[in-house]
C-alpha cells in the first residue's frame, strides 16, 4: 500500500487554492468535494490525506507531525516560529504586513507608542530593531478600530487590497514585510517519508513556475 502524506490545509479561500494546486499535481481527492461538514478525506489511491484545520493552526498540525505537511502563511510563520521545515514559496495569498494609522498621523517619538495587533511577536520584532519604546495591545480581529477609538496609534496588521484601510480612513506608514503562502513540512517525516515529500514539493513547484 502506498505511504499516505498527511496534509493540513487552510481552512477558507487560501486553501481552495491550495486544493486544486494539489488535485492538479496528482494528489486528487474526491470526496472533498462532497458539500459535508467532515474534516478529514482520504485518498488512498494518491496517497493522500486532507485535513482543513484553522490557518493559524496549520503549523501546530505540521511541528507536532499530525500533519506531515501543510500551506501556512509566512505570517503566521513569522510569529510563531515553529520549528518546521519552509519547503516552497508558493507565491499566492500574497499580501503584506505593515504599520498603519488614522491618516494624519504624526507619532511623537518622545512617548511609549500604544501598537495595536494580532501579531505581537513580529510588532515586538520590528520596533526593538529600531529601539522604539512600544506598549502591544493585542486583539484577535477587527484591529483597525483600536486607533479610530484611539486605544492605541497604530496597528500592525495584514494589508491586501487595502481597502479595510482606506474605508476606515486609516493609512499604511510602512511595510514591515511582504507575505506569501509557504509549504512547510515536519522534520521527522521529512526524513521517513522523504521521497515522498520530495515528489510532491517538485510536483507542485513545476506546477506553480508553469502557471505563473
Ligand atoms: C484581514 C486584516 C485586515 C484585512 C485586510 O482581516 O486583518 O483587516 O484582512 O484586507 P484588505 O487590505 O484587502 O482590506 P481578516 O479578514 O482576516 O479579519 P479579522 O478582522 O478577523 O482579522
Amino acid at each position: 500500500m502506498k505511504q499516505m502524506i498527511n496534509v493540513a490545509l487552510p481552512k477558507g479561500r487560501l486553501g481552495e487554492k491550495v486544493l486544486a494546486i494539489f488535485e492538479a499535481c496528482g494528489y486528487e481527492c474526491p470526496s472533498i468535494h462532497e458539500a459535508n461538514r467532515k474534516l478529514i478525506f482520504e485518498n488512498q489511491e494518491a496517497g493522500v490525506r486532507y485535513f482543513w484545520v484553522k490557518p493559524s493552526d496549520v503549523p501546530i498540525y505540521v511541528e507536532r507531525g499530525a500533519a506531515d505537511i501543510g500551506v501556512a502563511g509566512k505570517d503566521i510563520l513569522l510569529e510563531y516560529s515553529p520549528d518546521l521545515y519552509e519547503l516552497y514559496d508558493l507565491d499566492i495569498g500574497k499580501c503584506r504586513m505593515c504599520v498603519a494609522a488614522c491618516r494624519g498621523f504624526r507619532d511623537n517619538t518622545e512617548r511609549t507608542l500604544r501598537v495595536a495587533t494580532k501579531f505581537p511577536n513580529i510588532a515586538k520584532t520590528f520596533y526593538s530593531k529600531q529601539g522604539r519604546d512600544i506598549d502591544i495591545i493585542k486583539l484577535n480581529g477587527s484591529i483597525e478600530i483600536a486607533p479610530i477609538l484611539k486605544m492605541s496609534d497604530v496597528i500592525v496588521d495584514i494589508v491586501e487590497t487595502g481597502t479595510t484601510l482606506l474605508e476606515n480612513n486609516l493609512e499604511p506608514i510602512e511595510t514591515i514585510v511582504p507575505i506569501s503562502a509557504r509549504l512547510v513540512a515536519n522534520k521527522v517525516s521529512y526524513k521517513f517519508k522523504n521521497k515522498e515529500i520530495v515528489r510532491l514539493t517538485q510536483s507542485i513547484k513545476k506546477y506553480c513556475e508553469d502557471n505563473k
